[in-house]
């Protein structure tokens, strides 16, 4: 709904005539009045066709809010009422639709609102063009360039507290779909003198009057600033501060845009050192100083500005206050050095500061460039937009004011060009009926200035070049000798020579008529400044300096590059620049918005009829109108337009085979536009109306969205239909799998419930048949037991029948014994003697006892002694007897057995008994020794020389030399001793030296001490009181305690014939000195494997523990 209430038209609710052709009756007072009626209510837009007319309204005006922009947003040109936005509307539709290259001309007088014009298509363009973070960014950059240019280019003049005071041409380049890529600004000639010198009511840069508001302490400080304006020559005071400006905020604008732009913070730095520099540079004075020759030479008044500046720019003083004295001239390999007098020494400052200023403009351009230029090499589609100061006549016109206003010329030159020249031109072109339509065309101002032969510009260079003395006044000679005769021209010369008489005209000056007025300007400087001179030595000093961006800035000092050749005139460069814009306009689409200046006092709401009469004539505005009125709106080449509009009608659409011209007449037929509102041209069809235009647009979007419809139905018919093939197809996969599954499962139910019935059925028929079974077989087994008891009662019956028999029978049978027995005793009783059984008997026995020994005879065993065979007994009778034989057999294969021994074997026998008495079941250690023969003498002390010693020393027979264990009692520890035993004593000898270290007699051992275990630990108790006691009793271990026990015991019988007592216990007490210590065997300790440990627990007990 919001849209459609701002939909209005161009012709809703207007105030005057919105467009200039409505204009009835069309003159310049009903133009002027239709502006001004339009400029009081606050319309200051008006259209004449395509061109914008913008009033300045020296106020803001509440028509550029986001709403605004939102309105003009896509819509037609004509649709809404005239506003800047529905130019830039159009101008980036037609650039990003139609692939055109625009322009946005902007032109009108300082103060015409040029520069806020630019700003505001800037604003729109970036308002409506693609959006992204990369886009913003773009978009900001190219936006904050502005603030930034302006800051170092813009000054106020009289005419304009926002003057532009360079021209500035920006290139916004898109990609295909309409967002911004970058931007190239391309700068013209900066207003540079207005640095040393500014016109009384004007200022210089803002910049200056910026950095010393808006700068912190800080930064004055080191920039060696003060904040008082009066303190700097190059700074006027009269209009130091504008109205309704604040420079301090600006500053923080300008820095802050600088750092959006992408400088970094020394970049900007830097720029505000070059700008204090040329700001301090002013406030170097010099006085003359005579010299010998009688010349007068210049020298620096106070030497600290200089001190500083050269602090500042890290330039060496002495080459800076050098080259303010003296000036060097090389030609041809001389090199020739002059003073400078104080004129000189000025002109110098002053010609270096405006060479740093404009050189450090020059070098932000191309900085902001470098920040802004597309990132891509895609092609791109261009907007440019020219903002150039605009036409101006002060009191005193110079050498910029005629660059400036010749750059005018040459833009209302392509307007006329484009707008009514080159129209008019293409109806006669393109034969259609026409009638001419006067206009005045400047082209003859811009050949007076630029002609290559004769134009004042190449007499200017001429005069600059020219050997000899040269001065403005000289070229103004030539100036009135040369164009004298143009209509144009006029000075005081020409105009004497000419017989007419103007006092107006002072004498150093000449008037040009330019299309907007006459300008009268001051010829002095005109030289000078197209010259643009500065000194080599200030050059090479600039160069020299250790500021970087100054040295940059000064190229052409470097002593390596000196370059003799003059360098191209600022005149002649302007000229060159200006001709490429103007071929770089040509090849692009023209989009116009004049501007027009209600009055010359900067202010609101008063319109000076007067002044805007004459910038409507000199516009040539009127002319337009008509030119305007009486062509054609529109014009395309018939291709493009039957591609464009061919859907609109059916025999055109989709394909036209004809010639497009006949494929044009055909769609305009039936689109029944009436014949007036167009005319066929050789190659182009022209429409005379817009709004016939806007109808076949409208028709064209209407039917495009028809035919978007019909793609889009086509297109949702087909995705519906392949959706519905796809899902149909989908639906018979699904229920396809789903019926097998439903089908599975459904036999797989039946399937499971025929086995349960089966399963029951079987059951109960096998339940059934068991029955049957179970049954037969009760009444079989019931039969069997039946016939079973039946047969066993049989049985039994039969038994006892048989039993009864046999009985019987036997009864008879001992009955007829005893009868017969009877019967034969009583036969043969008186054949028998009394005691022939006796005998009998007897002889019976005799004969069992014969056959016995005979038969053991041949069954005896073998007559080893261990054999523990023997027969078994035949009879119960002979047990006794048998037992009897086997004893007597035994003892006699023993006899046999002894009798073969001889009396040693018998000996060591013996011992071996003994030993089995002594220790039979009493010692665990005993069966392992029965196998061990008792060799007493291991070692052989006789064979071997260590021991001789020892051998000399014993007299006796030894009966035991072996190696023992000596256990330590204070400690469990052993030590090897050599254990010697003689008939009458016992000795314990070192086994390494053979030593004696013990010598015992035996009356002294009283007993031997050992465990019931498997160890051969044994103690030697001594007899109390005896010499040997003395050290108490000994404790040994040795692998031969059964035998060195036994060869003891015997020894000390047969030596004192007295039985030494043997204790052969766990626990028992070993005499230690004065004290008794116990020796416990203790059963298990496996850590030192088979090997027993002793071990000493406390004072009274030595463990030993047996494994
Ligand atoms: N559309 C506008 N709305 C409000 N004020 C405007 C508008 N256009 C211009 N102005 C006012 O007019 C002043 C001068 O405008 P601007 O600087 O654009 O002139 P110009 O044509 O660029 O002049 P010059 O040729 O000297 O640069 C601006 O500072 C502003 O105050
Ligand atoms: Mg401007």
């Amino acid at each position: 709904m919001a849209k459609m209430e701002v939909k209005t038209s161009l012709l809703d609710n207007m105030i005057g005539v919105g467009d200039m052709v409505l204009l009835e009756p069309l003159n310049e007072e009903t133009f002027i009045n239709n502006l001004k009626k339009r400029f009081d209510h606050n319309e200051i837009y008006t259209y004449i066709g395509s061109v914008v007319i913008s009033v300045n309204p020296y106020r803001s005006l509440p028509i550029y809010s986001p709403e605004k922009v939102e309105d003009y947003r896509n819509r037609n040109f004509y649709e809404l009422s005239p506003h800047i936005f529905a130019l830039s509307d159009e101008a980036y539709r037609s650039l990003r639709d139609q692939d055109k290259d625009q322009c946005i001309l902007i032109t009108g007088e300082s103060g015409a609102g040029k520069t806020e014009a630019s700003k505001l298509v800037m604003s729109y363009v970036a308002a409506v063009c693609g959006k992204g973070a990369e886009v913003n960014q773009v978009k900001e950059q190219l936006l904050q360039s502005n603030p930034v240019l302006e800051a170092f280019g813009n000054a106020k003049t009289v005419r304009n507290d926002n003057s532009s005071r360079f021209g500035k041409y920006m290139d916004i380049e898109f990609d295909f779909k309409g967002d911004p890529l970058g931007g190239v600004i391309s700068n013209y000639l900066l207003e540079k003198s207005r640095v040393v010198k500014q016109p009384r009511g004007e200022r210089n840069f803002h910049v200056f009057y910026q950095l010393l508001s808006g700068a912190s302490e800080e930064l004055l400080n080191k920039l060696t600033l003060e904040r008082d304006f009066s303190r700097y020559n190059y700074l006027s005071l009269d209009s130091a501060k504008v109205n309704g400006v604040d420079d301090a905020a600006n500053f923080r604008t300008v820095r802050n845009a600088m750092q959006i732009v992408g400088f970094m913070d020394h970049e900007a730095e830097s720029v505000l050192e070059v700008v204090a520099a040329v700001l301090k540079l002013g406030n170097i004075e010099f006085k003359p100083e005579s010299r010998v020759n009688g010349l007068d030479e210049s020298k620096i008044k106070d030497k600290n500005e200089l001190k500083e500046i050269c602090e500042l720019t890290g330039i060496d003083q002495s080459v800076l206050e050098r080259a303010f004295s003296f000036r060097t001239v090389e030609a041809k390999q001389e090199k020739v050095s002059t003073t400078l007098n104080v004129a000189q020494a000025y002109y110098a400052r002053d010609a270096l500061a405006k060479n740093l200023y404009s050189r450090l403009f020059s070098w932000l351009v191309n900085r902001i460039n470098e920040s802004i230029k597309a990132q891509t090499k895609v092609r791109k589609k261009v907007m440019g937009v020219l903002d150039i100061y605009g036409f101006e006549i002060f009191e005193d016109n110079s050498f910029e004011q005629f660059i400036i206003n010749y750059c005018n010329e040459k833009l209302q030159q392509i307007f006329i060009e484009l707008t009514l020249k080159e129209e008019q031109e293409e109806y006669i072109r393109e034969g259609i009926e026409w009638t001419h339509i006067d206009y005045f065309n400047n082209a003859i101002i811009c050949d007076l200035i630029e002609n290559n032969t004769n134009g004042i510009l190449a007499m200017l260079d001429e005069e600059c070049l020219r050997p000899g003395t040269v001065t403005d006044e000289t070229f103004l000679e030539k100036l009135n000798q040369v164009c004298a005769t143009h209509q144009h021209f006029e000075s005081r010369m020409s105009k004497s020579s000419r017989f007419l008489n103007d006092t107006s005209l002072p004498h150093s000056c000449f008037r040009i008529q330019h299309y907007a007025g006459k300008v009268l300007y001051q010829v002095e400087g005109f030289v000078d400044k197209n010259n643009d001179l500065l000194y080599r030595d200030l050059s090479q000093a600039m160069w020299k300096a250790s500021h970087t961006l100054i040295k940059s800035l000064f190229p052409e000092g470097n002593p390596a590059k000196i370059n003799l050749k003059r360098p191209p005139t600022a005149g002649s460069q302007f000229k060159a620049s200006v001709a490429t814009l103007m071929k770089n306009l040509q090849t692009k689409n023209p989009n116009y918005i004049r501007c027009i200046k209600p009055n010359d006092k900067k202010a609101a709401h008063i319109f000076n009829e007067a002044l805007v009469c004459h910038q409507i004539r000199y516009l040539g505005l009127l002319e337009n109108v008509r030119v305007r009125r009486a062509g054609y709106a529109f014009r395309q080449a018939y291709e493009p337009c039957l591609e464009r509009y061919k859907m609109l009608c059916k025999q055109t659409w989709p394909h036209w085979k004809g010639p497009a011209r006949a494929g044009v007449e055909v769609l305009f037929n039936e689109l029944e536009i009436p014949v007036e509102e167009y005319s066929f041209g050789r190659s182009k069809i022209f429409i005379r109306n817009p709004r016939t235009l806007f109808k076949l647009e409208d028709l064209r979007k209407q039917r495009l969205e028809d035919l978007a419809t019909l793609i889009q139905k086509i297109y949702r018919g087909w995705k519906c239909r392949t959706h519905f093939l796809l899902m149909r197809k989908s639906q018979i996969v699904v229920a396809a799998w789903y019926r097998r599954y439903a089908q599975q499962k459904r036999y797989q139910q039946i399937k499971s419930s025929a086995l349960v019935i089966q399963s029951y059925i079987r059951g109960w028929k096998a339940r059934k048949i068991l029955r049957e079974l179970k049954h037969q077989k009760r009444c079989e087994e019931a039969a069997t037991t039946i016939a079973a008891y039946w047969h066993g009662t049989q049985a039994r019956r039969e038994l006892k029948r048989l039993k009864e028999e046999a009985r019987r029978k036997h009864a008879v049978a001992v009955i007829w014994a005893y009868w017969l027995g009877l019967k034969v005793r009583r036969e043969y009783r008186k054949f028998f003697r009394a005691n022939a059984g006796k005998k009998i008997y007897e002889f019976t026995l005799q004969r069992i006892v014969q056959k016995y020994f005979l038969e053991m005879k041949n069954k005896m065993p073998s007559l080893s002694p261990i054999d523990k065979n023997w027969p078994s007994r035949p009879y119960l009778f002979l047990d006794s007897t048998h037992k009897e034989l086997k004893r007597i057999f035994h003892l006699w294969r023993c006899k046999k057995y002894r009798d073969q021994f001889t009396d040693q074997q018998k000996l060591i026998y013996e011992e071996k008994l003994e030993a089995s008495e002594l220790f039979k079941d009493k010692k665990a250690l005993y069966p392992s020794s029965v196998g061990q023969p008792f060799q007493g003498a291991y070692l052989e002390i006789n064979k071997n020389p260590k021991y001789k010693k020892l051998k000399d020393a014993i007299e006796e027979k030894i009966i035991i030399a072996e190696v023992v264990n000596k256990i330590n009692r204070a400690n469990g520890k052993s030590t090897s001793r050599i254990f010697l035993l003689t008939n009458n004593n016992l000795l314990l000898a070192d086994q390494k030296s053979g030593q004696i270290k013990s010598e015992v007699p035996l009356v002294d051992v009283t007993k031997v001490s050992m465990s019931s275990q498997n160890d051969g630990f044994f103690a030697i108790h001594l007899k109390e009181g005896s010499e040997a006691a003395s050290k108490g009793d000994f404790l040994f271990s040795s692998d031969h305690l059964i035998e060195m026990a036994t060869k003891l015991y015997r020894t000390t019988l047969s030596q004192t014939k007295q039985k030494l007592s043997i204790e052969i216990s766990d626990e028992f007490l070993v005499q230690f000195r004065q004290d008794k210590v116990c020796v416990k065997f203790i059963q298990g300790n496996q850590k030192n494997g088979s090997v027993p440990t002793c071990k000493r627990k406390n004072n009274r007990l030595l463990e030993v523990a047996v494994p």
